[in-house]
């Protein structure tokens, strides 16, 4: 099997689109999961359905037309008020420069998400870099980041880090966090 991948950007002087993902973006949205190294990775299949029956609530970061970052969401069923994060990757290249929080903000403001008061996400306890992003856009907003047990290693069929559910809010609509 020859697999396609995403080029690496160096630049980030480069401006960058944010726009929700589409049917054709569902590739491109395994590309960037495989690319982080750090995310687990689905089947393609699963990505091409999230972008298909939930890209109002997925994200796609573009730099000069090629996928950068990702984040994929959805509405809670059971939970109106919240919006969960599934993943959310920005290519190795371009990490540890903001954007993984402009792509927090930008898929925050999606308008499908426009009435969510509260971002959830689970957060693996060996996973530094997503902790401390949760933990900083809540800071940035101003607002608690509840953290309580949600998957314990034990639920999983292998070896796994807990990954304790994080819910930060509650977030105004349309605000802008601190500066
Ligand atoms: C998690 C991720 C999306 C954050 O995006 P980013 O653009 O790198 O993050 P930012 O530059 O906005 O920084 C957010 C915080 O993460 C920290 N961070 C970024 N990369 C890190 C790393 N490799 N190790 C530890 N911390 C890291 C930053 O220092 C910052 O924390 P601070 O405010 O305390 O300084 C990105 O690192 C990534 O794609 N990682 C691989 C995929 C992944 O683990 N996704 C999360 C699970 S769904």
């Amino acid at each position: 099997m020859t697999l396609k991948t995403v080029e690496n950007p160096t630049s980030a002087s480069v401006p960058l689109q944010f726009r929700a993902a589409r049917p054709t973006d569902g590739a491109s949205l395994w590309q960037i999961a495989r690319a982080t190294g750090t995310l687990e990775v689905n089947s393609a299949y699963f990505y091409l359905l999230f972008a298909t029956d939930f890209g109002r609530t997925c994200l796609v970061a573009e730099q000069e037309g090629r996928p950068i970052g990702m984040v994929i969401g959805y509405r809670v069923p059971d939970d109106p008020d919240a919006a969960f994060v599934w993943q959310v990757g920005v290519l190795p290249g371009l990490q540890g420069r903001g954007l993984g929080m402009q792509l927090l903000e930008h898929w925050r403001a999606l308008p499908a998400l426009a009435t969510c008061r509260y971002v959830s996400a689970t957060v693996a306890d060996d996973n530094p870099a997503s902790q401390k992003l949760f933990r900083r856009f809540a800071r940035a907003h101003d607002v608690a980041c509840e953290e309580r047990t949600h998957f314990t290693a034990d639920m999983f069929p292998h070896d796994h880090a807990p990954e304790p559910l994080f819910r930060i809010g509650p977030l105004s609509h349309g605000t802008s966090p601190r500066a």
